[in-house]
């Protein structure tokens, strides 16, 4: 196909340089095996991320919450992290950004996803507690970031609102599992289920993401109509290796692995529309946490058009050869102001044009200049930056990156080594147990050191 392409969504692979890449072929041949493999664990429920058996009733459940009980709030505050945060926060900072300019008085939705005391407490003396629906997001209901958060909201909740605190908590965690589904139990609060087999980087178009976008007033049923029509046929009984091998996460999936055969080791996701930077955050924690295991994996590099042009762009273009690109442009966006015409001679190239003109301009610069320069490249250019483009884009990335995992030999919804600082941090604070963690620890603090002023 040529410039110009008649599809409205495009992934093109002019200078996804498989020439480079040896294993693809033998990469491609496995077609049939994955095809099996996916109808296998789709039909035992093991991917409940492509085949979305909980969306009717969640479907259901948003639009009740959407006309009803959210519309009492002004303030979202989600207590949540990794997964569980990081999808809602993509979507608001490409859906709702008004919280991000001057002068917003509509909803807001503020997200913690870390442990800082002055964060926590900044965020209690200023917003009312009348005013704020707390989202409590944890798939195990045991994430002492998350957990150990909420025990200080719902105190603050409870010295505020004494009648109604419960009122103002919304969790969604494990069904059955977890210390959050034992607090909902015993104090009879509202939740929403995660569904099992539902990995936190996986969630986002599930409730963990939707309940904040529906809160926000976004598009979600078209985040899910984009979503479903790319995972869909993923988890429809027919799928056989010729309908996988013409769906696009396939080939996304062969090119991620047979970059790293061939010794590329970085991926850098360059988001060339500007509000959806965050998706490549999203994005990284997607690809890393699944991927990083047994020595293997590409270590994802988020980074955004125009600005990182200015910071970390030298390092891609002219560092170690060792990185691929993701380039996620969209084919038309706005026009924008257009420039005065007093402007001094030296920007003559800019009479009679708009600010909008820049943006493509410089993603084009940038997109060739990474191709010169011998960057394997794949393009993902959308026809439209709306809910449903990022919904297909989301579903896109997600089953690549679940396809890529299965071709390396991994499992790519566990992250196992990071168990290991949490058990740690565990032992330090004096959880029972862990007597291993602790002999680790006194060795590891009071051995030499070498440490020095500076
Ligand atoms: O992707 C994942 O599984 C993780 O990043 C989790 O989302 C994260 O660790 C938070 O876990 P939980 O939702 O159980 O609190």
């Amino acid at each position: 196909m040529t410039a110009g392409s008649a599809h409205k969504d495009v992934l093109d692979w002019t200078n996804a340089r498989w020439d480079r890449l040896e294993s693809a072929p033998a990469l491609r041949a496995r077609a049939a095996e994955m095809a099996q493999r996916l109808a296998a664990e789709v039909a035992a429920g093991k991917l409940p991320f492509l085949s979305t058996p909980f969306m009717p009733a969640l479907e259901l459940e948003l639009a009740d919450l959407e006309s009803g009980y959210l519309k009492q709030f002004k303030h979202m505050l989600l207590l949540g992290i990794g997964g569980s945060a990081l999808g809602a926060r993509a979507l608001q900072k490409a859906f709702a950004p008004g919280q991000d300019l001057p002068g917003h008085t509509g909803k807001c939705l503020w997200i913690l996803d870390n442990v800082d005391p002055a964060g926590l407490e900044a965020h209690l003396c200023r917003l009312r507690a009348q005013d704020t629906l707390v989202y409590v997001v944890s798939k195990s209901g045991d994430t002492i970031e998350t957990i150990g958060q909420y025990f200080l909201v719902k105190q603050w909740l409870k010295k505020e609102l004494p009648q109604d605190w419960k009122d103002h908590l919304l969790l969604n965690t494990d069904e059955q599992k977890g210390y959050l589904r034992q607090e909902a139990t015993q104090f009879g609060m509202r939740t929403l289920p995660v569904p099992d087999n539902l990995g936190g980087r996986y969630s986002a178009i599930s409730a963990v993401g939707l309940v904040p976008a529906a809160f926000l007033g976004m598009d979600w049923r078209a985040l899910v109509k984009g979503f479903t029509s790319v995972a869909a046929p993923l988890a429809d009984p027919k799928l056989d290796a010729a309908k996988l091998a013409a769906h696009p996460s396939f080939e996304f999936a062969l090119w991620g692995k047979a970059l790293m055969d061939a010794g590329y080791s970085e991926l850098i996701t360059f988001y060339y529309i500007p509000a959806w930077c965050s998706f490549a955050d999203w994005f990284a924690q997607l690809w890393a946490e699944s991927l990083g295991k047994g020595g293997q994996g590409s270590q994802p590099i988020p980074a955004v058009g125009v600005t990182d042009q200015h910071s970390v762009n030298q390092m891609f273009l002219d560092g170690p050869r060792n990185k691929a690109c993701l380039f996620v442009e969209r084919a038309e966006g706005p026009q924008g102001l257009p420039f005065p015409a007093d402007m001094p001679g030296i920007f003559d190239y800019l009479q009679g044009k708009r600010f909008g003109e820049l943006l493509p301009a410089e993603a084009l610069g940038t997109r060739m200049a990474l191709c010169k320069n011998e960057v394997p490249l794949l393009a993902l250019r959308l026809g439209a930056d709306d809910a449903f483009a990022a919904g297909k884009m989301m579903a896109l990335l997600g089953a690549a990156t679940l396809l890529t995992g299965w071709l390396m030999g991994i499992n790519p919804v566990d992250q196992p080594a990071v168990e290991l600082g949490k058990r740690l941090a565990k032992a330090r604070l004096g959880a029972a147990g862990l007597a291993e963690e602790k002999a680790d620890l006194l060795a590891f603090t009071t051995g030499n050191r070498d440490e020095r002023g500076f």
